[in-house]
């Protein structure tokens, strides 16, 4: 290890952005700010800023490496591409007898009736829409912090106040005290397993037990975006199979590799599912294109075994990587990596730019973090040198 990556470590330490720093108080949140759900964040987590989003925007077509949004760089599937393609002939119709198709296979595939199933453009699409059925008359919504905050900021712009607990030292949420803050306002709880942006995962049987208990009170909402890329991942949709409250969200964005193409859906009971549909027509904002992508991306194993093998070996050697140059990354079952910088978040993330590399930085607790998705292995071998040079 070289002296700058000891300082680091140093560094690191004295500032005690390690392992248990994210123990902090939890607060009721008030929604406080009329822009764009998306951007609203909690004052204890802070994504990159607005104004450096523009700044990335206008720079990802040149980005040598864009590490900054948990996409697949593999994908879509080659069989995927191929049906997106010969459904494009179809675009003059509505989705309706593809889609219902599709829930069908989706139905089988979840051991659930395909009336249980709710096809979107994504699963943002989803976590806005339930935020919406659910919280129209205000309450409050549970989830942890940090965490995925689109559900949690929808509810808020509508009215619902956010109960932000604290995960654990070991970044699992703490299920205790989420259950101790359920009270007669709460409209849900939100899950996110595993967790981004840390990418540590909960115990599945906590979650299980938790949701059980806490389902029969207010809806266990579980959001498992990056469950199949996780080794030896369970879902938690035995849960539905056996009726209780419990809403599962999957998206074809990241195994899948089809972020652009936009599908994402919802398994949970038959009321859950009309709560929506009653008040929105999600099926008429899927195309059949990406429907079709879908359909054959679902079977197409070699592709998702590939994406979960490269994503792996990308992600060992990154996590290496960081250790080596001095750096305290958290471990992750996901497609990406959370680690404590020892730089403001915008220096940092305007210098990796400068380097032609978008990563993501975050305020937890008042220390800065960034988060670097996993890009193919020369990407991440170029991020690694760039990191070396512009903290070295
Ligand atoms: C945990 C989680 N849920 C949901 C989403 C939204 O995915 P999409 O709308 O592309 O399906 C993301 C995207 O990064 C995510 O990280």
């Amino acid at each position: 290890m070289n002296s700058s990556a000891l300082n680091r470590r140093n560094w690191l330490k004295q500032t005690s952005i390690g392992a248990g720093a994210l123990m902090f108080g939890a607060q009721v949140i008030p929604w406080t700010s009329k822009a764009n759900p998306a951007f609203g964040m909690s004052p204890l987590y802070q994504p990159m800023l607005i104004e450096d989003h523009k700044v990335i925007e206008k720079d990802l077509a040149e980005l040598k490496a864009r590490l900054l949004a948990n996409e697949n760089p593999y994908g879509p599937s080659p069989k995927a591409i191929e049906a997106l393609k010969a459904a494009a002939v179809k675009g003059n119709r509505y989705v309706y007898n593809s889609s219902m198709k599709f829930a069908e296979t989706l139905a089988d595939k979840e051991g659930v009736s395909a009336k249980q199933i709710l096809i979107s453009p994504g699963s943002t699409d989803i976590l806005e829409k339930f935020a919406f059925a659910t919280c129209l008359k205000g309450g409050n919504v549970i989830s942890a912090d940090p965490g995925y905050m689109s559900i949690v900021n929808t509810a808020r712009a509508i009215g619902a106040t956010w109960k932000n607990i604290p995960l654990k030292s070991d970044y699992s949420h703490d299920l205790k005290t989420m259950e101790a803050a359920v009270d007669d306002d709460t409209r849900f709880v939100y899950i996110c397993n595993p967790n981004n942006p840390t990418g540590t995962i909960t115990p599945i049987e906590e979650i299980k037990a938790f949701a059980k208990r806490v389902s029969k009170k207010v809806p266990v909402f579980i959001d498992e975006a990056y469950i199949e890329l996780m080794d030896g991942g369970e879902s938690a949709v035995s849960l539905v199979q056996e009726g209780y409250d419990v809403i599962i969200c999957r998206t074809y964005s990241k195994i899948h590799g089809m972020a652009g193409l936009r599908i994402g859906y919802m398994i949970a009971s038959e009321d859950r599912v009309e709560s929506i549909v009653d008040l929105v027509r999600t099926e008429m904002g899927i195309s059949v294109t990406s429907l079709h992508a879908a359909i054959a991306s679902t079977t197409d194993q070699e592709f998702l075994d590939k994406t979960k093998t490269l994503n792996r070996e990308a992600r060992n050697f990154t996590f290496k990587a960081l250790k080596d140059l001095g750096y305290d990354p958290i471990p992750s079952h996901t497609s990406f990596i959370l680690y404590p910088i020892d730089m403001p978040t915008k220096d940092f993330a305007e210098k990796m730019l400068s380097m032609g590399v978008g990563i993501r930085v975050f305020t937890i607790n008042d220390k800065p973090f960034s988060r670097v998705s996993m890009g193919t292995l020369d990407e991440m071998k170029y991020f690694v040198d760039s990191l070396d040079q512009i903290t070295g």
